[in-house]
């Protein structure tokens, strides 16, 4: 049985580096599923959120805003189930069990805990952003996941939970499914806007830095205009032009048009020029994901139902798991 798990962390506004390298391939394989009766499971992971501090408002507004724009984009909860993270107990009982099977050396190596952490003072990190990826093997491993489709940042966490889920195999006995990591190449990793070193993310200290899903047109001129760019004039795709690079790959993802065509259309033209057609292609582009956004936040309660019922339908696997675990590990005497 195929199972496909993934999931995004309301700590902002979904932004299209998370549509492109993460939802859009939900949708291909909700629709496309690699397997006959696979089934797709997609969570709003706002236990992850929390790691760092939250708004708590904004969180819960961040939770119903996440939920939106997957089924905006297309996720259809009919043929996928969507459901909140917190409303399943089993994911942090779960966690809690690996973590006794994780080790400190492995949780120190993970370059997202290393970024992460470098914003507090060293006795100040949350625990909990330290555990972040046992939280996470935990989400995946409940539901026997095989797959995981996952923007490259997140690699290494997958590369871990695989690692967590084979050490308590061999340490009770075949209980878990190894995932594997799903990467979509072209898309795996749309660096800020402000900066072509780092990945877009939704909680880079400026707004600049990120395409929300949900920035009105102006907005979205007003961020691609204050795009960094590289020196020299030319548009092309090169290791040595990181900017433009990033402004082609996310110009290619939302016309679908390859890169090598966009360099030609845009050969002897400006950055100016190649930046007012990029942010209008972005517009045309999330105009129906947006008018399905606003059209499904209007009716909140009909959400949060949507969300209650995935919970549901998750509980029994993740029920059936817990309770598989809770037996190897001798903890199910009453
Ligand atoms: N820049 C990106 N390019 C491609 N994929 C990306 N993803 C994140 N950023 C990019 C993918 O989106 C999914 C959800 O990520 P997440 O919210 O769980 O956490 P993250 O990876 O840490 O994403 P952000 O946007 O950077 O959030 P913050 O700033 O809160 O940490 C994942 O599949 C991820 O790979």
């Amino acid at each position: 049985m195929k199972r496909i798990f993934s999931g995004i962390q309301p700590s902002g506004i979904i932004h299209i580096g998370n549509y492109l390298g993460a939802i859009k391939q939900w949708v291909e394989l909700q629709n496309n599923p690699p397997a006959l009766g696979a089934d797709s499971i997609f969570c709003i992971v706002d236990l992850h959120a929390i790691t760092e501090p939250q708004n708590p408002k904004e969180l819960s507004k961040n939770i119903l805003s996440i939920a939106a724009i997957y089924l905006a984009a297309g996720i259809d909860p009919k043929k996928s189930v969507i459901f909140v993270q917190s409303s399943r107990p089993e994911h942090t009982e779960l966690a809690w069990i690996l973590n006794c099977n994780a080790h400190m050396g492995e949780l120190e190596r993970m370059t997202q805990f290393k970024d992460k952490s470098a914003k507090f003072t060293k006795t100040s990190i949350p625990v909990g952003l330290f555990d972040y990826p046992v939280l996470m093997a935990a989400d995946i491993l409940l539901y026997k996941t095989t797959e995981v489709p996952v923007g490259e940042d997140q690699k290494q966490h997958v590369e871990l939970t695989r690692d967590i889920a084979e050490r308590f195999n061999h340490k009770y006995g075949q209980t878990f499914v190894i995932p594997k990591p799903i990467i979509k190449q072209t898309s795996a990793r749309i660096m800020g806007l402000d900066d072509p070193t780092k990945k877009m993310s939704k909680s880079a200290s400026s707004p600049n830095n990120y395409i929300a899903m949900t920035d009105n047109a102006d907005i979205i001129r007003n961020k691609i205009k204050k795009a960094v760019t590289d020196s020299g004039t030319e548009i092309k795709a090169d290791i040595k032009k990181p900017a433009i690079t990033n402004l082609l790959n996310i110009y290619s993802e939302v016309s679908g048009k390859a890169t090598a065509d966009l360099e030609k259309q845009y050969s002897g033209k400006t950055y100016a020029q190649f930046k007012a057609d990029l942010a209008e292609a972005i517009i045309e582009f999330l105009k129906p994901i947006q008018k399905k956004y606003s059209q499904i936040l209007k009716d909140e309660n009909n959400l949060k139902q949507i969300l209650k019922v995935g919970s549901e339908k998750v509980a029994p696997i993740a029920q059936k798991t817990l309770k598989e675990v809770k037996e190897k590990v001798g903890l199910s005497v009453l």
